[in-house]
């Protein structure tokens, strides 16, 4: 049987860690980090997400400054409140939930929190010094779901050096980030997305496969390596019968298990690492900045 990555119990040690650090800095700085939430609308997805990182980060010990505001908000209105919080020195973190409405640039948005405060690690500054920076920076703001999914790979207590990893999807707050972590790690990295050719034979020679494309169970046994650690970053909702329906990643679960050594099940894999190193990303922050003061 494989190793079933537990997501659930990977985050908690994280964020017991985390608890116990922040307390420390709370003695050390007489003050705690501080992580500005700031959602538009009402999507049932983002919903979800928005309420499990506010109350993990308050279980932590972070500070939550929750900015809910309406779907018709306008950029300038919205950039003026990041503008805002850029300057509030009780946050030290800045979040907004995406996706955003389509008359939002969301490049414009994201590039307007300061690259210290950008708690997704999605700033083009915080991506180019992940490019080229040292392994174990530990002043790094890494993208939250693909960090996670790298410490995920590190419970196996595995050797990553030269090993074939296969990232399925290039997006910029995953699949992109996630190729970068891995060379890092020394890994032969691969990128295949939804207009490469022949994926199914890349895949079938991945030692480690992160499948990151958002469609549901797209990756079937015949395309894992016997043997394969498999990290399954999808969340997609499908229906089953009638009204009914679960969440499934985007890896056939049933299909694959059997022939693999580790598999992150979805839910309970990769989400909870996501919103750990959101709370990792936020204290470093809070570090980043208080680290000259005493
Ligand atoms: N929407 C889906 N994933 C993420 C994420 O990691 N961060 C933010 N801000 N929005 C998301």
């Amino acid at each position: 049987m494989p190793d079933i990555l537990d997501g659930k119990k990977i985050a908690q040690k994280l964020k017991d860690q985390l608890k116990i650090e922040i307390e420390n800095l709370k003695i050390k700085f007489n003050r705690v980090p501080g992580l500005a939430v700031i959602q538009l609308g009402n999507v049932a997805a983002s919903s979800v997400y928005v309420k499990a990182k506010t109350k993990a980060a308050k279980e932590v010990g972070i500070n939550v400054f929750d900015h809910h505001l309406e779907e018709a908000t306008n950029q300038n209105d919205l950039i003026n409140l990041i503008n805002q919080l850029n300057k509030n020195e009780d946050v030290n973190g800045i979040l907004v939930q995406l996706p955003l409405p389509k008359s939002i640039n969301e490049e414009m948005v994201l590039n307007s929190i300061l690259p210290g405060k950008d708690a997704d690690g999605f700033h083009p500054l915080n991506i180019g010094k992940l490019s080229i920076s040292q392994k174990n920076d530990e002043s790094l703001m890494i993208p939250c779901t693909p960090y996670g999914c790298l410490l995920l790979l590190r419970e196996l207590n595995i050797n990553l050096v030269g090993k074939n990893a296969v990232v399925i999807g290039r997006s910029n707050i995953v699949g992109k980030p996630m190729a970068q972590l891995l060379l890092k790690e020394s890994c032969t990295v691969t990128t295949v997305h939804s207009k490469t050719i022949n994926i199914e034979n890349i895949c079938k020679n991945a030692d480690i496969l992160i499948a990151a494309i958002g469609k549901p169970e797209f990756v079937k046994k015949e395309w894992v390596k016997e043997g394969a650690i498999i990290i399954d970053v999808g969340i997609n909702r499908i229906k089953t019968n009638g009204d009914k329906s679960k969440l499934v990643g985007d890896v056939m679960f049933s299909d694959v298990e059997h022939r693999v050594k580790a598999i992150s099940p979805v839910p309970g894999g990769v989400g909870p690492m996501t919103i750990a190193c959101l709370l990792r990303n936020t204290t470093i922050a809070f570090k980043n900045v208080n680290k000259y003061l005493k």
